[in-house]
């Protein structure tokens, strides 16, 4: 037996994954452990959870395996600082950054509560674009694809094009500091007035509200540059400053990465508690116009390079379900896998396969069909969790359990629907989701207003039964991880109201009867009841990282205003006095 334990640390959304001989067996977010969300530091929750579920002592670890190296592209480094000068403080915050990669060993040992002398596990440091790729392209039904890792920045450098063929990949390309597409879509997100690490899926659900009038200005931040692209930099900050992104022991935060010149050419920074207004809308919709032209950009040189019609993607702009959406109708590629840890934890999973596949890996065997690799609890858990909470449950047979939760939904109810392993990666996939009537008019502004909170411009997705999809939206490539955003059918637009958003379009799940039965399951009995397989989905949490334990979810459900919540075969409803 071969075990590898893959780190995602000192990084946002800090994770942990264990590989064994070659299969992936846990993963997870240290987020959904000590519920700071996207904490950066080290994973030792999700790491030492990892080991305890695949009952492996740490003596039993071969290799520790971490997606970051600071010596990666080190020549290009030490050309640029002798170049540029930069401040003490930035050279003080890279030195203590590379030292805190190094002591991996210790905090690994720390961790896991064992001496670092009894670890007899081999350290490796992997290249962070190279981890976002390996997790792209091994965990990939494809023998052999073209692969691509955009993001902000991670060891110098912010995207890779790559080419995966069976065990071996190999890098084609880099994009180095300071050029970055994620920057440049973090520094208009900033501009915008949402400051916080991860709020760009915001301006990606406000963008169409607005008309791409100021397309011509955004292309001036950035252009395409023979295959690859480039930063106007005199728009930005990040070069001079370093991005300035602290942790503490919290969530990460960025500091402003935006020069007074992106104001003197956009108009004054939107202050976060200001309103929203058409100018702003229109700049949203301009630079995810110009993200998607470069992001395309991108995608063609590789179909150049490679003429291989497979594409595998990873780092945090692959997340961008927009733009994903459009490189199957618009590009020569034909078939496009996204990993559901598309971002920065997923690299946890792409340095332990990189190092299995570097290693000892000679044939490739694991597809990543499903994103449960988290905790699961069983019937006595949960049935525990309501007894120590105080809340009456009851236990129902799965005939029962479905048709009824199936009934509940199409009466209009909100339920906590939570089951098996929780996701890996950002998005709820029908394990920890709050579930809905995708034909209520009404719906996103009832789970505004009684449970998530959030902006009203923001989109709620769709689950469709994995067959349905033609039907509905306009493609219908498989979309299991909600990566892909589809057109909605014309004709279908005004059936699913709370699931179609102002483009019509939707940020589809297809759902699969062999990947998540029970899911599946619940959908079904609601198309029997109502002619729609959708139902709408969103993740099991207010304002706080996705529920992970039946605790945590009882919690949620008795702070917000659900009605109804569901753990495994338990259901206790919300009694209004
Ligand atoms: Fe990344």
């Amino acid at each position: 037996m071969t075990a590898i334990l893959g780190l995602n640390a000192y990084h946002g959304d800090a994770a942990a994954a264990l590989v064994v001989d070659g299969e992936l067996v846990a993963a997870a977010e240290e987020e959904r452990f000590n519920r700071v969300k996207h904490v950066a530091g080290f994973p030792s929750l999700a790491a030492g959870w990892c080991l305890a579920d695949a009952g492996l002592k740490p003596d039993q670890l071969d290799h520790v395996a971490i997606g970051r190296d600071p010596r990666a592209n080190v020549g290009a480094k030490v050309r640029r600082t002798l170049r540029h000068r930069p401040s003490i403080s930035y050279i003080r915050e890279r030195l203590s950054n590379q030292a805190r990669v190094g002591d991996v060993g210790d905090a690994v040992a720390d961790a896991l509560g064992v001496d670092r002398g009894s670890l007899r596990a081999k350290f490796h440091s992997v290249e962070h674009h190279r981890a976002h790729a390996a997790s792209a392209f091994f965990p990939s039904p494809f023998e052999d694809a073209a692969i691509l890792s955009v993001d902000g920045f991670g060891d110098f450098a912010s995207t890779m094009l790559a080419v995966g063929r069976g065990t071996k990949l190999e890098v084609l390309d880099r994009v180095l500091f300071p050029h970055s597409l994620g920057i440049f879509y973090t520094a208009v997100t900033q501009w915008l007035g949402f400051p916080h690490y991860g709020d760009e899926g915001k301006v990606m659900g406000l963008a169409p509200y607005g008309e791409p009038v100021y397309a011509d200005k955004v292309r001036e931040l950035v252009r395409v540059k023979a295959d690859l692209f480039e930063l106007e930099l005199e728009y930005f900050t990040h070069h001079t400053r370093g991005v300035e992104m602290t942790w503490a022991d919290g969530s990460p935060t960025i500091g402003r990465i935006f020069s007074q010149r992106m104001e003197d050419l956009l108009g004054p920074t939107r202050q976060p508690d200001e309103p929203i207004t058409p100018h702003h809308e229109n700049v949203a919709r301009s630079l995810q116009e110009v993200l998607e032209e470069t992001y395309l950009h991108l995608v063609h040189s590789l179909w150049k390079r490679t003429g291989i019609p497979r594409i595998a993607l990873a780092g945090g702009v692959a997340l961008n379900a927009v733009a994903n959406g459009r490189i199957i109708p618009e590009t020569p590629f034909t078939d496009v896998y996204i990993q559901p840890a598309a971002g920065d934890s997923g690299t946890a999973v792409g340095a332990a396969l990189d190092v299995w596949h570097e290693t000892a890996g000679s044939t490739r065997g694991f597809v990543m069909t499903s994103a449960d690799w988290g905790p699961q609890y069983d019937d006595e858990s949960c049935a525990g969790a309501f007894a120590a909470a105080g809340v009456a449950a009851t236990r129902l047979d799965d005939d029962e359990l479905f048709p009824l939760v199936a009934r509940k939904i199409a009466d209009g109810e909100v339920i906590g629907w939570f089951q098996g392993r929780m996701e890996f990666g950002p998005r709820a996939l029908g394990q920890r989701s709050i579930v809905a009537d995708p034909r209520r008019d009404d719906m996103k502004d009832i789970l505004n207003a009684r449970i998530k909170h959030r902006e009203p411009f923001r989109p709620f997705a769709p689950s469709v039964l994995a067959d349905q999809v033609g039907a509905w939206f306009e493609q219908d490539y498989p979309s299991p991880f909600m990566v892909l955003v589809y057109k909605t059918r014309e004709e279908k637009r005004e059936l699913i109201p709370a699931v179609n958003h102002v483009d019509d379009t939707g940020r589809v799940q297809s759902v699969e009867p062999d990947v998540l039965p029970r899911y599946w399951r619940l959908i079904s009995e609601f198309d029997k009841l109502t002619g729609v397989p959708i139902l709408l989905n969103t993740s099991f949490n207010e304002n706080e990282p996705i529920v992970m334990t039946p605790a945590h979810a009882i919690e949620t459900f008795q702070k917000t205003r659900m009605d109804m919540l569901v753990l495994g075969n338990y259901v206790a409803r919300r009694y209004v006095a």
